[in-house]
């Protein structure tokens, strides 16, 4: 069933959160949902501007719909990850039942005006905005402290920003990163801040990019075959993530993790059964680890059984 985020945000707010899953494939899809009705647990699909360019949003469109009549019993909204104007846009005629504008790069009132004009636009389509409000990028060991605050968001702003620009959900930035490189200088999530917002923002559903915990074991792996990732990749700790959401992190965006199950899985085919050249074979192994993965997940999240 195809649901508003409200609905999952307002039932899971410091309980729970919701695992928003970046996928770009048809065994992603297929994976996420078979997960998801196994654990009765709901789902945010999120696609990226990248995953829109790579399968077409047709095709992504009508994968997801498929993937929902084959297990009618999974409750799940459709997402847009760090689009701009013109993909919100395109996205609210497609079908999506949420949409994030990412102008976390422009100054603050830039942010919020362009986050002000889609919300406006997406409101009427009765569909709700996610935006963004710090940099997430990489903190590196060179920066000054200064530099380091001023990549976090700010908690009083982020109270401003939604205030004046209307957004129903925010990403904020409190030490995560995307990718398999996270808090290469050790620092971890800055739960001082996630605190703060929370107390000016009680009840307001926030949001967790660069959620991925990169299992060091796939990493390991993935070298095993002839991978070359560096030694310093890491990702969040299961214990931060449990904290994190009882912050008021609703939503745990996860890409990474499931890019790196990819990578081993398809390495270990072409180096262990080298006298094949069956795609089945390495995507239903994926298939099975993408689930296994998920069902972990929910359980941690709390998400298992809720929908
Ligand atoms: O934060 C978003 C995704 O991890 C980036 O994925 O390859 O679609 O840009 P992409
Ligand atoms: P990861 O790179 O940690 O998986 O984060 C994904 C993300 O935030 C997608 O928007
Ligand atoms: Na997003
Ligand atoms: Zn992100």
């Amino acid at each position: 069933m195809l649901v508003s985020p409200r609905l999952l945000y307002s039932h899971c707010y410091g309980r729970y959160a919701i695992p928003a899953v970046n996928v770009f494939t048809m065994e992603q899809v297929l994976a996420l949902f078979a997960s998801a009705h196994r654990a009765e647990a709901p789902i945010l699909v999120q696609l990226t501007p990248v995953a829109r360019n790579y399968a077409h949003p047709v095709m992504l469109q009508a994968m997801i719909q498929a993937a929902g009549h084959i297990y009618p019993d999974v409750v799940y909204a459709i997402h847009l990850d760090h689009g701009n104007e013109e993909h919100a846009i395109a996205a609210l005629e497609q079908g999506y039942t949420s949409v994030m504008i990412d102008a976390s790069h422009d100054p603050f009132d830039i942010n919020i005006e362009r986050t002000r004009l889609v919300v406006e636009k997406a409101h009427t389509h009765g569909i709700v905005v996610e935006a963004e409000l710090g940099v997430l990028s990489g903190v590196e060991d060179d920066l000054s402290v200064e530099e380091v605050d001023a990549k976090y968001t700010n908690p009083q702003q982020a109270k401003e920003f939604v205030e004046r620009s209307g957004c129903d959900s925010l990403a904020v930035a409190v030490g995560t990163s995307h990718g398999a490189y996270k808090f290469s200088g050790g620092q971890g999530i800055q739960f001082h801040i996630l605190e703060r917002i929370q107390e000016l923002l009680p009840g307001f559903p926030l949001v967790l990019h660069g959620s991925s915990c990169v299992d060091p074991e796939v990493v390991k792996a993935i070298n095993q075959y002839g991978g070359k990732l560096k030694p310093d990749a890491s990702g969040v700790k299961d214990e931060e993530l449990k904290k994190a959401i009882q912050l008021g992190i609703c939503k745990v965006n996860i890409a990474t993790d499931l890019r790196l199950l990819w990578t081993r899985d398809h390495r270990e085919f072409f180096t262990s059964q080298p006298e094949l050249i069956d795609p089945v074979v390495p995507g239903r192994k994926y298939m099975q680890s993408f689930e296994a993965f998920m069902l972990k997940r929910f359980e941690l999240m709390g998400a298992a059984g809720q929908s």
